[in-house]
Parts: C-alpha cells; structure tokens; sequence
C-alpha cells in the first residue's frame, strides 16, 4: 500500500523511545513525536528525519503539537504493569504517564483538532493490573470521549522469531473500523475476552471487536538472524562452563541431546531467579523452539539474553547483541542504534516490533483513516 507523503493521514507518536512505532505506521506521516529520555530522543532523531520534542509529556500544551491529526500513537510506560515487575498499575508514577498523554488529547480536542484514531500499546498485565480497573479506567475514558474502543493481544512471534505478546487498544471516533460480530482468535485472546466482561455496562456498549486477519504462517527462526559464528564473541571455556552450570537438570539434558543429534541447534536463554525447596537459585532457561524470548531492557537488574549454539558435541555461548536485537524487533540494517550495547539493547527492549504495527497499520488503522475520505488512496 503506497501513500504519496503530500497525501498521507497525519499521525502523532507519544513514548516514542527509539520510533518502532512510527515505522510501522505505513501509510501514516509522523509529524510530531515526544519522549522524555535522552538517549531515546537520541535513536529518533537520529533514524527520523521529523519533529521530536525532548521533555515530559506532562509538560505539552495543544498548541505545541501541529496540524490536524488523524490517529494518536501512545506506547505508554509499562514497567508499573509489568507482569515481571510489582504490579502498581497505572495509577504509578511512570505508568501515570498515560493521564499526561490523554490530557493532551482533551485539549486537542477542545480546539476541534482531536485524533479520530488513539492507539495505546502496553504490556498484557494492563489486563488485569489493579483487579482489571487500569483497563477499565482507560476504556472507560475513551468511551466518554466518545470513541468506540476495542482491544488486541498480539504477539510479535506471529511475525518475527521472538516471543513478545502485547496488548494495543484501539479507538476509533467518527470512522467506520472494520469490525466483528464478537471475538475471534488470535487477537481476542482469553484474557482480553475476560477483561471486556469485567468492563461496566456502558464502556461494554462502546466496545469493538476490531477486525484484523492473522498473517500467513512465519517461516523465519532465530538462528536466521544471528550474527555469522565466526568473529561472534564467545565466552571463553569457564564462562560457558559456568553459565551452563545454572541450568536445571532438564535443561541441560535438553542441551546435551541437542549437542549430540548432530545438528546445528540454536537456543535462546534468559537467567532468572526461581524458588527452588523453598530456596532463591538462579537458572540458565534455555528454549530450542526457534524463539527468542522476549527482550527485556537491561536496566533494573533483568539479566541480559543469551544465545547457545550446540552443534557437533560442541556447546558455544555469548551474549545476544544489539544488532540481533534489533533485528527481532524487525528493524532493517541500517537502522541507526546507540553506540553502546546496553543502550542499544534497553532501546529495543523498551519498544514495540514494527511487523506487529505494520500489519496493525495496514489491515485495520489506514483503512479507516482513509475511509474519512480526507485523503487520496
Ligand atoms: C515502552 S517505551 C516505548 C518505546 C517505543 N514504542 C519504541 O518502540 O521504541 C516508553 C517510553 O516512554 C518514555 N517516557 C516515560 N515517561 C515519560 C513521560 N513522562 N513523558 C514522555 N515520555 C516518557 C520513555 O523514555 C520510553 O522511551
């Protein structure tokens, strides 16, 4: 689908961080993005050539955002609803962001230039954090705005090689979305059918089951977008002896008859801490499903992802990189990263894979946009 930029629906990115959602955004023209962390506003600018504004999304006013915007992009803070983190919902500091962020969009409403398109990406927790009222309270705002609001889970492994489930919900004012007659797997997943029934009776009646066709089976594997084995930095003998010994005893038979089929085996794996008799111990988690996990920004203490090659009675491990990182977010290669690794890796684990907005943008969002009939196809 090919939009002339003259011609293309205005679209604003909020929580921009390093802009995966603005390149997903086909058929879309960003013209104004905010995020308030530097080395985010540093990877933007440095991959956008559009308008970003460096600062709090608390501190914009209306007349600070141009134009006349057809769809509003909010990638709001997740760690306070983190299924891995303490679960304060949105009513936290960080996650609080979002009021920031609707604020605005009253005002821009106020002056007549309200986006008809608000979509709000979040971790699944949102679901059910708070006992499920963090999803209530921001449907419930849409619906009273007067939006017709519905909600997606959708997991970035239906398109790319990395486990990444996530929640967008989508509003929609004034334009006919493509909708269903009720919920339809894979994005009206059991959890966001259970937090619809959670929802009063009057936010249910503005509820959508947006349409969105699931994408043709992935034929792609994460051995498929690591880096060549050679000039990778491996560990040297004791590091991997030592990495490998967290392993449970099931894991590292796993590793061991994947080591012996004679094949080239690829697995992913995470450090975490389990209880184990009662007792703290950290475990090396290995999945040879050809996955990725999900990545995780490295700051707050999550362990960094492991890549653990098993190949002819040899078992070779390192680091996963920020290039490989980015590359499980379906970013291109001359997508620009910070200079160092932990930035460049916190940059992807903090943002959204620009395959899942893509299919977002081009099955449900663009033709709505277009429906408007602002706008020439
Ligand atoms: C989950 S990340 C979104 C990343 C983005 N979708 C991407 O693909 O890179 C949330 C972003 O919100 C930003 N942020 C947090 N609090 C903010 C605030 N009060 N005002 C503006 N931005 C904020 C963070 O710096 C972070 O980049």
């Amino acid at each position: 689908m090919t939009i002339r930029s003259r011609t293309a629906p205005e679209a604003l990115e909020f929580f921009a961080g390093g802009g995966l959602a603005g390149l997903g955004l086909s058929g879309f023209e960003v013209t104004f993005a905010n995020d308030i962390d530097a080395m985010k506003a540093r990877a933007w600018r440095a991959n956008h050539s559009g308008r970003l504004h460096e600062g709090d999304v608390w501190g914009l006013t209306a007349a600070e955002v141009p134009g006349r915007p057809t769809l509003a992009w909010a990638s709001s803070p997740c760690q306070d609803v983190s299924l891995a983190g303490a679960r304060a919902g949105l009513g936290a500091r960080r996650s609080g962001a979002f009021w920031g962020f609707w604020r605005l969009m009253q005002a821009l409403d106020a002056e007549g230039r309200g986006p008809p398109i608000v979509v709000i990406e979040n971790v699944v927790g949102l679901l059910t954090s708070g006992g499920g009222e963090d999803f209530a309270t921001v449907c419930r705002a849409m619906a009273e705005a007067g939006y017709r609001v519905g909600a997606l889970e959708m997991d970035a492994a239906l398109w790319l090689p990395q486990s990444r489930p996530r929640l967008f919900i989508v509003a929609m004012r004034g334009l006919g979305g493509a909708t269903l007659g009720g919920p339809v797997e894979p994005f009206h997943s059991a959890r966001v059918r259970a937090a619809h029934a959670r929802l009063d009776d009057a936010t249910r009646a503005a509820w959508a089951w947006w349409s969105l066709a699931a994408p043709a089976r992935r034929n792609l594997y994460l051995a498929d977008l690591l880096d060549a084995d050679d000039g990778a930095d491996w560990f040297g003998a004791d590091q991997t002896r030592a990495l490998l010994a967290l392993a449970s005893p099931l894991h590292r038979q796993r590793l061991d008859a994947a080591a012996s089929s004679g094949e080239r085996r690829v697995a992913a794996a995470y450090r975490r801490v389990r209880v184990e008799a009662g007792r703290k111990v950290q475990r090396l988690e290995m999945r040879f499903d050809g996955l990725a996990g999900c990545l995780r920004t490295p700051a707050g203490g999550s362990s960094r992802q492991y890549v653990i090659v098993a190949e002819g009675g040899r078992i070779r491990a390192r680091r996963l990189t920020a290039r490989e990182a980015a590359r499980l977010m379906g970013l291109p290669e001359d997508y620009r990263l910070p200079g160092s690794e932990n930035a460049g890796l916190k940059l992807m684990g903090d943002a959204v894979a620009v395959p899942v907005v893509r299919a977002l943008s081009e099955g449900l969002l663009l033709p709505a946009a277009l429906g408007l009939g602002r706008f020439a196809a």
